[in-house]
């Protein structure tokens, strides 16, 4: 028989794990309910093209993006960007954050193909860009594919990372694409939130882009549509 110290521990630890649970549960159903907006925005509106994100780690978003777009009959390639090491070190303090630290939330490309085939996203529906994106963003062109993105899940946490996602999404942006900013609210005591902060500087207000707030999910994230300034100051 457990004495009463072992059974108010496994109660502790019960409460605890079931606590992290709902926590948990409550962050993957915000989500979701982004991405079904997301699709169904996109596809009563007539916006084509791809599904990509940009921090997949282990594929919970990937899965749900590649379901609500089968859902909503949104014919979309997905393309999978990530180290598949984990977080890269910091570039500077702005990069810093309590949580981020370098090699966190590694998955092996393997683990995430496995990820993906347990959440029925079948294997030929998706491409895998592995490598840190300072590598190889750059090394794509301009008109490499994805050439043509609706919605842009930008999931990588540092400021830096941000800022290679911006510059590489810059010449694919287009009106009524959907770019969704995961660790939008993820600031610090001493800093503002790094998609914030690379968002504030690659989109000034004399660009030729607005990005017009469309959903705020969970606590974490905010997404927006694009707009083209020309497009909407002439409707
Ligand atoms: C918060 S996790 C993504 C969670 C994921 N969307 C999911 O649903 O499981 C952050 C991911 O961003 C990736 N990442 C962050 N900065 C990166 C960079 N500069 N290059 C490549 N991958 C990066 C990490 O490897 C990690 O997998």
């Amino acid at each position: 028989m457990p004495g009463i110290v072992e059974t108010l521990k496994s109660y502790v630890i019960r409460r605890r794990y079931r606590f992290r649970f709902r926590v948990r549960g409550r962050e993957r159903l915000c989500r979701h309910e982004f991405f079904y907006n997301a699709f169904r925005a996109l596809s009563f509106n007539g916006i084509d093209g791809d599904y990509a994100e940009f921090g997949c780690h282990n594929a919970m978003t990937f899965a749900m993006a590649y379901h609500e777009a089968v859902r909503h009959k949104h014919e979309a390639r997905l393309w999978a960007f990530d180290s598949f090491s984990g977080l890269p070190a910091p570039k500077d303090d702005r990069d810093s954050h309590p949580k981020w630290v370098e090699n966190k939330m590694a998955t092996s490309l393997d683990r995430f193909h496995k990820r993906c085939a347990s959440q029925r996203v079948p294997r030929d529906a998706y491409e895998v860009v592995p490598g840190f994106y300072e590598e190889t963003l750059p090394a794509m062109s301009d008109t490499d594919a994805p050439d043509n993105i609706a919605l842009a899940y930008v999931d990588c946490d540092l400021y830096s990372s941000t800022m290679d996602v911006f510059r590489f999404l810059m010449p694919r942006l287009k009106h009524g694409m959907i770019i969704a900013l995961d660790d939008y609210f993820c600031w610090s005591a001493t800093q503002i939130s790094g998609n914030r902060r690379a968002m504030l500087e690659m989109f000034p207000e004399n660009s030729e882009w607005e990005l017009l707030p469309y959903m705020q999910y969970g606590w974490h994230g905010l997404s927006f549509v694009v707009e083209n300034k020309t497009i909407a100051d002439s409707s």
